[in-house]
């Protein structure tokens, strides 16, 4: 790339990026590796789950059919009916909310087909990506009032060669799970399912449903695999679910409802997705919540990929940038309720109502609940008022639960001027703050904490992303100078770690046809996934969290900022390592003289990772997953210091086995 192409993307934005003017320079960095400083928690990097962008319907859950119990606004929505050759066919759609209000709808079909053919078909998420070799598992639930029923289920590639199929017959006038698998024989990344009527009959059916066999340790009904081992990538201390905003819902109504999220799949209520209406510019009306993946799967997702759960309650408030509805004082009991059954959900013997569901699910060990999340991005004194309530009930059943309370949607301005001081003077144990901001604001604010309170409550940094436009704009890419700058301020919170004992990237899936919001950490289509540049700096610092903050100077000076260079380093008291992160957002090499003078052994082997770009505007991408990623190299300590060259716009991860 030209010189004029890197200085413009560099003046791009603007006082970003500082331009060092003697290359010759070197700046030396003292780590004082004998006195550790303040534990860093194991939860310290997490991930923030919510149902955004097609990540749960059409992402980690790896249900291929959209709208299988036909619950959705319009019941056919993703269907189509085809009649050929004279066949006749109609679907009538039953409501039987008196005795299955959880899944009221089904569908009753009626056909001749001894002529010509008679078909329904699911277009799937934005079309099913079918994998060749795939074993593929088809159910329905379905009864047949007036006699036996063939059905003939196939796959079909986007350009209507079939790629597999099986035949299904139901009989019997009892509502029955009907299961039946089949290979595919090629890779589609837009398939279809065909289902096709055979002779002349009648049928109810219901949850038609179709799964691949390779989930998430290939559990029936599971997770999709290639997802799930993205998050597992990251070794997260914590999983932060269901959101977001799909907590507080667009109106009470519409809210996150966890006991309506777990036991049988088939009677999970379903409702529409809060982003569904969201954004005019992104309009998603087929998105709705199946809640396949509910509170159960969550809980096990965290267990899974050895991470704290952190459950997020509505505390009665609907979303404060949509309908603000709150439930008065005087009739919190059933959101209180609610908090209270969820941790009996999570920790309760199995001889407890809750503690037993969660057994009957599966899982008769407890999820070992320690953390929960009062309300989502709440503000004003209503949620005062609430947070007290829940507070106070869940302290007095469950002391050793910590609480985690909103501090607004934004890390400043008079929400949170208001909030903030409020929270601290009721000494709550963790406010959740959240930046969407550019990547100047990241930068300036990587010395935020260093003045923070050591005293008062804890900060757990639960949704941020440098948005390179303007904040939640379809143009905001997850380009590298967002990630760069990201880096920057999370050296900040890591040299702040005993306040900030939480962080996690927000949001973190996107389906690159479904998505509403970017940027995102993770985009996948039907078939395939890849990892920002953002994913790459918070696994560079998930794996690499240490276990105490280390102080790192440059003379008397924090590195936060001076040259374009940031700077945070920690010991791993159980490998015996140093871990030094320095970020270089200048445009220019620069060199670092790493002193060390604590460490016992003069010389020792070590690496140092770098994730590097010369374009900031440089993305990863489903056809080039990994234009940018780390790259590895040797180091050894010369007489207690490491010499090394930064390239411009990098991140460095030096590692050395030195105590
Ligand atoms: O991460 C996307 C949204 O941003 C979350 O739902 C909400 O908490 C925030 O406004």
């Amino acid at each position: 790339m030209s010189i004029y192409r890197y200085c413009k993307n560099l003046l791009a934005i603007g006082i970003a990026f500082a331009s060092v003017t003697a290359q010759a320079q070197t700046t030396v960095l003292t780590v004082k590796a004998d006195k550790p400083g303040a534990a860093i928690q194991p939860a310290m990097w997490g991930i923030f789950f919510e149902d955004i962008n097609f990540a749960a319907d059409g992402g980690i859950y790896a249900e291929l059919v959209k709208n299988r119990s036909f619950e959705f606004y319009e019941p056919m929505m993703g269907w189509k009916e085809q009649r050929d050759g004279g066949a006749t066919g109609r679907v009538l759609v039953l409501n039987q909310s008196a005795t299955m209000p959880s899944n009221p709808r089904y569908a009753h079909f009626v056909w001749d087909a001894s002529q010509g053919s008679y078909t329904l078909a699911n277009e799937g998420f934005r079309g099913i990506g079918i994998k060749k070799d795939m074993q593929y598992n088809f159910s329905l639930w379905a009864k047949a009032p007036e006699g036996d029923v063939k059905l003939k289920v196939e796959l079909l590639a986007a350009n209507g060669t079939p790629i597999g199929g099986t035949d299904v017959t139901i009989s019997g006038n009892d509502w029955k799970r009907h299961t039946a698998s089949f290979t595919a024989s090629a890779t589609e990344p837009k398939g279809k399912l065909l289902i096709t009527f055979q002779g002349k009959g009648t049928l109810d059916g219901d949850m038609i449903s179709l799964f691949p066999n390779d989930t998430w340790k290939n559990r029936p009904g599971g997770l999709r695999a290639d997802l799930i081992q993205l998050l597992a990538d990251l070794k997260p201390g914590f999983v932060r679910f269901p959101g977001g905003c799909i907590v507080e819902g667009h109106e009470l109504d519409t809210r996150y409802q966890w006991k309506k999220t777990v036991g049988n799949v088939e009677s999970r209520e379903l409702i529409v997705n809060r982003w569904n209406t969201e954004f005019k510019h992104r309009p998603a009306p087929d998105y709705y919540q199946s809640f396949g993946v509910g509170f159960f799967e969550y809980f096990q997702l965290a267990e899974d990929i050895g991470a704290e759960p952190l459950p997020i309650i509505n505390c009665g408030m609907a979303c404060q940038f949509n309908t603000s509805e709150v439930v008065p004082l005087d009739q919190l009991d059933p959101y209180l309720q609610d908090a209270l059954d969820l941790i009996e959900f999570a920790n309760g013997g199995t001889d407890t109502k809750w503690g037993k569901l969660r057994a009957d699910m599966g899982h008769p060990a407890p999820f070992n609940l320690k953390l929960l999340g009062v309300g989502n991005e709440q503000w004003g004194p209503q949620y005062v008022e609430r947070y007290i309530v829940f507070a106070s009930a869940i302290k007095a059943k469950y002391p050793a639960v910590k609480i985690v309370t909103s501090a607004g949607p934004s890390p400043d301005g008079p929400l949170f001027e208001y909030l903030n001081p409020v929270l601290r003077s009721l000494n709550v144990d963790f406010i959740d703050e959240h930046y969407y901001r550019s990547p100047e604001w990241f930068l300036k604010n990587a010395s935020r904490y260093d003045t923070y309170d050591r005293k008062g409550p804890k900060i757990f940094a639960g949704e941020y992303a440098a948005h390179t436009e303007k904040k939640v704009q379809p143009e905001n890419k997850n380009n590298w100078e967002s990630a760069l700058a990201e880096a920057a301020f999370m050296t900040g919170l890591e040299r702040n770690a005993d306040i900030v004992q939480m962080a996690s990237y927000a949001p973190l899936f996107a389906h690159v046809e479904g998505w509403q919001w970017t940027p995102d950490l993770i985009w996948f289509d039907n078939l395939r996934s890849f990892g920002t540049p953002n994913y790459y700096v918070q696994k560079l610092f998930s794996l690499n969290k240490g276990t105490n903050v280390l102080s790192i100077l440059a003379g008397n000076e924090t590195v936060a900022g001076k040259n374009g260079l940031y700077a945070s380093a920690v010991v791993d008291n159980n490998t015996k390592e140093v871990i030094i992160k320095v970020v270089n957002t200048s445009d220019k090499e620069q060199a670092v003289d790493i002193q060390i003078p604590g460490v016992k052994k003069a010389s020792a082997a070590g690496t140092i990772t770098v994730l590097k770009s010369t374009n900031l505007e440089s993305v990863n991408t489903l056809d080039n997953p990994f234009n940018i990623k780390p790259a590895e190299q040797a180091v050894s300590l010369k007489g207690k210091a490491i010499k090394s060259t930064l390239p411009p716009a990098s991140v460095t991860l030096i590692k050395v086995k030195a105590l």
